[in-house]
C-alpha cells in the first residue's frame, strides 16, 4: 500500500493510521467501551441487511445531494464531531478535514474539545455549512460565550450532545496510559518512540488541549477529566430547550436512541434529531442504530430531519441507514483514519472512496436520486 491516497477501502486508511500513530493515539479513535461489542456489531449490522434493486431503469444521471440541518449537502454523509484532531494529525488536525471536507462540498461538524479555535477552522473551509457541537459546562456563562463565538464566525447549526454526561469506559485508554495531552512516563514513552515521525510533528507543534477554552481554569484535568468534571450532568429536556432558544437557529439533539426522545427531542425546538450510540464509546451493548432509525422516522414524520451513525465504513453503509429512514449520515473514524494516514489528503482520500461507492451503488440499485431510496429494497437476513 503506497500511503493514504493509494488506499482502496477505509480499511486500508485504518492500517495505515495504525503504522503511523503511537498505539495509544491509535487506540483512542479506534476503541469503544468495555468489550467493544457495540463497536464491532455496529459495523457487522449493516451486513444482515441485503439488498434487493430495480433493473432496468436510467441511471446515466445520480443524485446525491441531501439536506443536513437544513443545509446544501452534496452527498448523503457529513463530518461528525470528534475531539482533538490534532492528536492524530499534530499540524493539521481539525484544518485538514474541514478543507477536504469543503472540496467535497459536504458539512463539518467542530467538536466542543476541538484543538483549533472555532474561528480558525471557519477561516479555513468558509464555503460550506458548519456546526457547533456542545458539551454543556457547569458554567453556563462559558456555554453562552462560545455559542456566541460561534454565530460570530459563520456556524450555521448547533449540535447538542445527550450521551456523554461522562466518558464510556474505552479499556484500552487506562491500558496504554493514554490522556489527551498525552502524558510522558514509561507506557507512553515506548509507544511514542516506536513513531519516531509521529513524535517529532508532535514535539514542533502547540501542545493538544481544548483549544476554546484556554481562559476557563481546568485545574489540571486532561480532557477525560474536564468531561467527567466540569460538563454538567444536572442536564434535563428543560435545558435543551433552553439551549435551542439560546441558540435561534438550526438544532440538532445528538444521542437518541428511542422514538420516545425523539418526540420529546422535536418538543424542546430540536430541528434535528440525531441517532447514535457515539460509535460504541459510550453504553456497551447499545443496540446498532440501523435497526433503530424506522422507529424514530416513524414518530417524527417526514418533516423532521433524522441523521444517523456508527460503524459506517463504505457507501452501502451510508444507504442502508438511508434507506431505513435517515436524512443524513455522519462520519466519525472513516475520515479520522484518513486524517491519521495523510492529513487533508487522507481525508480527502477517505472522501473520495465514500462519493464513489455511493455513486456506483445507487446506479447498480435502479436508485438515480437518493431521495427515492426506502426501504423496499432491503431484506433483513434470517438464514
Ligand atoms: C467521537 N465522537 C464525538 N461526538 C461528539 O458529539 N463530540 C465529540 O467530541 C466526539 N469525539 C469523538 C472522538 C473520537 C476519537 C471518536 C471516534 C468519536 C462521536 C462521533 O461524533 C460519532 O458519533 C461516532 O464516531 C460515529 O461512529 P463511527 O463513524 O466513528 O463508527
Ligand atoms: C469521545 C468524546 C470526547 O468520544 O466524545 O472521545
Amino acid at each position: 500500500m503506497a500511503g493514504a491516497v493509494s488506499a482502496i477501502n477505509i480499511d486500508d486508511l485504518r492500517s495505515l493510521a495504525k503504522a503511523r500513530l503511537p498505539r495509544m493515539v491509535f487506540d483512542y479513535i479506534d476503541g469503544g467501551a468495555e468489550d467493544e461489542i457495540t463497536l464491532r456489531r455496529s459495523v457487522d449490522r449493516f451486513a444482515d441487511y441485503e439488498w434487493v434493486w430495480n433493473a432496468l431503469v436510467d441511471v446515466s444521471k445520480i443524485n446525491t445531494a441531501t439536506k443536513v440541518l437544513g443545509q446544501p449537502n452534496a452527498q448523503p454523509y457529513f463530518v461528525s464531531p470528534t475531539a482533538a484532531s490534532r492528536l492524530f494529525h499534530p499540524m493539521q488536525g481539525e484544518l485538514a478535514t474541514a478543507r477536504a471536507a469543503q472540496a467535497a462540498g459536504i458539512a463539518y461538524s467542530v467538536s466542543t474539545l476541538a484543538s483549533h479555535k472555532i474561528e480558525t477552522i471557519a477561516a479555513a473551509a468558509p464555503d460550506i455549512p458548519k456546526f457547533i457541537q456542545v458539551y454543556v459546562w457547569k458554567d453556563r456563562g462559558i456555554v453562552r460565550d462560545f455559542l456566541a463565538r460561534a454565530k460570530a464566525a459563520g456556524y450555521v447549526g448547533c449540535i447538542l450532545t445527550v450521551d456523554a454526561v461522562s466518558a464510556g469506559y474505552r479499556e484500552r485508554d487506562p491500558r496504554n496510559g493514554f490522556s489527551i495531552p498525552p502524558s510522558v512516563n514509561w507506557k507512553t514513552a515506548t509507544q511514542a518512540l516506536a513513531r519516531p515521525g509521529y513524535l517529532a510533528d508532535l514535539a514542533r507543534s502547540p501542545e493538544i488541549g481544548p483549544a476554546n477554552f484556554e481562559g476557563v481554569d481546568t485545574g489540571g484535568r486532561d480532557v477525560m477529566g474536564v468531561i467527567n468534571e466540569l460538563f454538567d450532568r444536572t442536564m434535563t429536556w428543560k435545558d435543551a430547550e433552553w439551549m435551542a432558544k439560546e441558540w435561534g437557529g438550526p438544532f440538532a439533539i445528538k444521542g437518541i436512541s428511542t422514538a420516545e426522545d425523539a418526540r420529546r427531542a422535536v418538543g424542546s425546538g430540536a430541528s434535528t434529531v440525531w441517532l447514535s450510540n457515539h460509535g460504541g464509546r459510550q453504553i456497551d451493548t447499545s443496540v446498532p442504530v440501523v435497526d433503530l432509525v424506522p422507529e424514530v422516522r416513524e414518530a417524527v414524520l417526514d418533516e423532521i430531519e433524522v441523521i444517523a451513525d456508527g460503524g459506517v465504513r463504505r457507501g452501502s453503509h451510508v444507504l442502508k441507514l438511508i434507506a431505513r429512514g435517515a436524512t443524513s449520515v455522519a462520519l466519525g473514524r472513516a475520515c479520522l483514519y484518513g486524517l491519521a494516514a495523510g492529513g487533508e489528503a487522507g481525508v480527502a482520500r477517505a472522501l473520495e472512496i465514500m462519493s464513489v461507492d455511493v455513486a456506483r451503488l445507487l446506479g447498480l440499485l435502479g436508485v438515480p436520486d437518493v431521495s427515492d431510496l426506502d426501504q423496499s429494497l432491503l431484506r433483513l437476513r434470517t438464514r
